[in-house]
């Protein structure tokens, strides 16, 4: 059985006292729920982590970044690298959200050198991927989003893979109230899932979970989820809230 995740992307939102409250409030929300074969991760803004791991030291969820620098230390002023973040607990990292790409122009190839540095580390990342709405229209998204694969990560050992946490998220759905429906997330995560069948076959494929994002709330969450190769969802707007989020997570 693939291991069901719901992360939530804070992105550039809370003050530290807002931070410290939606984390209790999560790890007050999730304490009764039978969590066996999920897990939760919480991606707070950096300055928030380590507040977010001694939380979750007394909690069921994990914590993740939303970025990492590719390079080990030195001179890169303002950047976070993968040892800092294990230095405070951190076990996983978003790499290559569409936010990213766009406004701080991360290339496949540069993401192919932070998913390394993470795995180098003992940082899983949550590697993201997905079309803009021209290349779905186009009907370009398989080409686009096998692409983003095969440049990002298919220089990855087996071993290596599978410590890799997939999101695809379709640009054209984040942050715009506009989901995928059930079937073209299905219909993509079916062709990821074939597309890793095929680079390092289908016993290692079986066990990647691929998450869906974009527009991902309590009201379609469990749709979503129903498909067989979602594994769950990284959650923007929805995650900002304990409770919207911990539903999400009772979706399964
Ligand atoms: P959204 O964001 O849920 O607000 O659409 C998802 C994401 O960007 O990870």
């Amino acid at each position: 059985m693939r291991t069901k995740i719901v992360a939530g992307n804070w992105k550039m939102n809370k003050t530290f006292s807002d931070a410290e409250e939606l984390l209790t409030e999560i790890a007050e929300k999730i304490e009764d729920i039978n969590l066996e074969g999920i897990e939760i991760i919480v991606c707070p803004p950096s300055l928030y982590l380590e507040l977010a791991t001694d939380v979750a030291e007394e909690s069921k969820f994990a914590v993740g970044a939303q970025n990492v620098n590719e390079n080990p230390k030195g001179a890169f002023t303002g950047e976070i690298s993968v040892e800092m973040l294990d230095s405070v607990g951190v076990d996983y990292s978003i790499i290559g959200h569409s936010e990213r790409r766009t406004y701080y122009k991360e290339t496949n190839e540069q993401l192919a050198k932070k998913v390394d540095a993470c795995l180098e580390g003992s940082i899983s990342p949550i590697f993201c991927f997905g079309e803009v709405l021209e290349e779905r229209e186009a009907n370009k998204h398989f080409e686009v989003v096998k692409q983003q694969l095969e440049e990002s990560l298919f220089h990855l050992k087996e071993a290596e893979m599978e410590n890799v946490v997939l999101a695809y998220e379709p640009v054209w759905a984040i942050g715009t109230g506009k989901t995928a429906s059930p079937e073209q997330a299905q219909e993509i995560h079916a062709f990821v899932r074939k597309t890793l069948a095929d680079k390092y076959g289908q016993a290692l494929a079986d066990k990647i979970s691929i998450l869906y994002g974009g527009s991902c709330n309590p009201k379609n969450a469990k749709e979503l989820f129903a498909n067989p190769d979602v594994d769950g969802g990284l959650i923007g707007g929805a995650s900002l809230k304990a409770e919207d989020f911990v539903s999400i997570v009772k979706s399964f």
